[in-house]
């Protein structure tokens, strides 16, 4: 047993020699900051409280007159309701945000039928967007708006329960009723971070980020 000592300090001195060369030279950390998303994933967000809104008969938007143009386009920016994405020094691109287009589905609907019913003059191109404006003739682009809102609606997935209306006898037996959706509470979504962020990629357009699929305002730039 006379080597032990020895074999104690050998060892002692390997470690100290591991420790020392490890402090000097450490060996890197795996980093895939690089790669992680500056946002948190949709998941973990908190939903913000609803608004309780009633829905009702907005005549400004049921008037089909050229007048009333301006009432369909104040439902999104004078620009559209766009992202404005800074693709390179030089070029700004246009990036949806999806209740602004489907909302502009709607609208190019609308004027349609306007065009249709000799409202509005066929041919004409008035727009709000900015782009695309090209398409809208183009009774392809109207028909891809009824498969967009058709999936829009079920995905929004309003889940309210339309009280009918009645109409009663003088007896009190209902005489007529039906759903007419008017004079419901929704509980909404608030949309003011949509316009903001919309708002505020026009006046200085944003930087480019790691999209992935699903991503929404919310989870990347947050209310
Ligand atoms: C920026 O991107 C646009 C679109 O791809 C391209 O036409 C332009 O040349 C690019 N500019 C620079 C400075 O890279």
């Amino acid at each position: 047993m006379r080597q032990t000592p020895f074999c104690i300090f050998a060892i002692i001195g390997t470690i100290f020699s591991l420790a020392t060369i490890l402090y000097l030279f450490p060996i890197p950390k795996p980093s895939f900051s690089h790669l992680m998303c500056h946002c948190s994933a949709p998941s973990t967000l908190t939903p913000p409280p609803r608004i309780r809104t009633t829905f009702q008969s907005i005549t400004a938007l049921e008037d089909l007159s050229e007048e009333a143009d301006t009432n369909w386009a104040s439902l999104a920016t004078p620009k559209g309701g766009f992202l404005r994405v800074q693709y390179n020094e030089s070029y700004v691109q246009l990036w949806g945000i999806s209740m602004f287009h489907q909302l502009h589905c709607l609208e190019m609907i609308r004027m349609t039928l306007q065009k249709e019913m000799g409202i509005k003059a066929k041919g004409n191109h008035h727009h709000g967007g900015g782009k695309g404006a090209e398409h809208e003739d183009d009774p392809e682009h109207i028909t891809h708006c009824f498969s967009y809102l058709a999936q829009a609606l079920q995905c929004a997935g309003d889940s309210t329960i339309e009280k009918p209306w009645e109409a009663h006898s003088r007896q009190g037996y209902i005489k007529v009723d039906g759903v007419d959706g008017l004079d419901i509470v929704h509980q909404c979504k608030n949309t003011d971070h949509m316009w903001k962020a919309a708002r505020k990629s026009e006046e200085k357009a944003v930087e480019t980020w790691e999209w992935k699929e699903g991503d929404e305002i919310e989870n990347v730039f947050g209310y």
